[in-house]
């Protein structure tokens, strides 16, 4: 692990996550990661830095795109399969929700299940997840909802020292393991069949399909994702008081085949200085920042990932035409001796 913040564990829940100091630290990160990233053969910077409350808001507006699929896919596959989600949820089930958002996904779980007991979701946006985790409360009164401000593409997310009283289970949808790079994957996928051991995680994954449908929902017709994209540069102009022109980066995204991945860039249109934190950066014109990665997956693929993991694979669900996919992978409970 890299050094990092470890907000995951045992605070005061009436402490609110995004006090003064995490804010400061979450800012200085930021800026050593920026900087780090400017500095590079090739400048490059984490998509988790999209989602301050600007960003957590228009990424709720592409997901309503009409070009971008996943979200309204995703959707209908968990509706469409609830029920039997639901009987292998079981009675009294808490879920453990990695990269909670807006909490529209697990609604559906929640309403075809058995009486579940807890609700623990889990964001880097302290402010985003603590307002959705309120109507949460306000819609589910029978369910213990407990937000978790933590960066999961670090740390090892440790759920609350309360013993589960059915299954833990990790909900991980949205296709969010494609932000990361295969290794970290691996190691993330690791993270969570060591945290859920006894119980399962449900993985939602984009599938391999054409470059035409995976180009236009990373390119949408209203400018929403390249506003999304852009907002990082917001992000840092206004916390990190860097001088990013706005109308001098161009949203660029492709699907890179044999990466198997869409990529997103935010290409200089002209030679430019830009100074962050006193430091100047020179880009030449057509330079690009590389601002995210978003792998698409195989089914065999993923079945691959999650076993050296540590899970053992179970039912896959699709939807008709195979765009995304939704796994259940146990987390069985190693064996001490053998
Ligand atoms: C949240 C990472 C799943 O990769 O499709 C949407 C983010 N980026 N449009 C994705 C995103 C541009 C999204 N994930």
């Amino acid at each position: 692990m890299k050094d990092n913040l470890a907000y995951a564990g045992t605070e005061d829940p009436s402490d609110t996550p995004d006090t003064d100091s995490t804010l400061a630290l979450l800012q200085a990160e930021f800026l050593l990661d920026l900087k780090q990233g400017l500095a590079r053969q090739r400048k490059s910077i984490s998509p988790k830095y999209f989602y301050d409350a600007t960003g957590s808001a228009l990424f709720d507006q592409i997901c309503t795109l009409p070009e971008y699929y996943p979200t309204r896919t995703e959707l209908a596959i968990l509706q469409k399969h609830a029920r039997e989600i639901a009987l292998h949820l079981g009675p009294h089930a808490e879920i453990l929700e990695f990269g909670a958002g807006s909490m529209h996904k697990v609604r559906m779980l929640l309403d075809a299940m058995d009486r579940p007991a807890r609700y623990i979701p889990i964001d880097i946006s302290g402010d985003h997840l603590n307002a959705a985790a309120l109507k949460m409360a306000d819609a589910y009164p029978n369910l213990e909802v407990e937000p978790l401000v933590a960066d999961y593409t670090q740390d090892v997310v440790l759920p609350p020292d309360m013993p589960p009283q059915g299954r833990r289970v990790g909900f991980f949808p949205g296709s969010t393991l494609g932000n990361f790079e295969p290794l970290d994957a691996l190691r993330f996928m690791r993270m969570c069949a060591r945290t859920l051991q006894g119980g399962a995680l449900i993985l939602g994954a984009d599938l391999v399909k054409s470059p035409d449908l995976l180009h236009a929902a990373y390119n949408d017709a209203q400018g929403v994702t390249a506003d999304f994209n852009r907002n990082v540069l917001v992000r840092a102009n206004r916390e990190l008081g860097a001088n990013f022109q706005l109308d001098q980066f161009a949203h660029s995204a492709f699907y890179n085949a044999p990466f198997q991945r869409i990529e997103m860039h935010l290409m200089s249109t002209c030679e430019q200085v830009v100074r962050v934190g006193g430091t100047s950066f020179a880009f030449a014109q057509g330079e690009t920042l590389h601002t995210e990665n978003s792998y698409k997956f195989t089914v065999d693929g993923l079945r691959q990932l999650a076993q050296r993991a540590g899970f053992t694979p179970g039912q896959v669900w699709t939807d008709p035409d195979n765009k995304f996919c939704l796994f259940w992978l146990d987390a069985p409970t190693p064996r001490s001796h053998e």
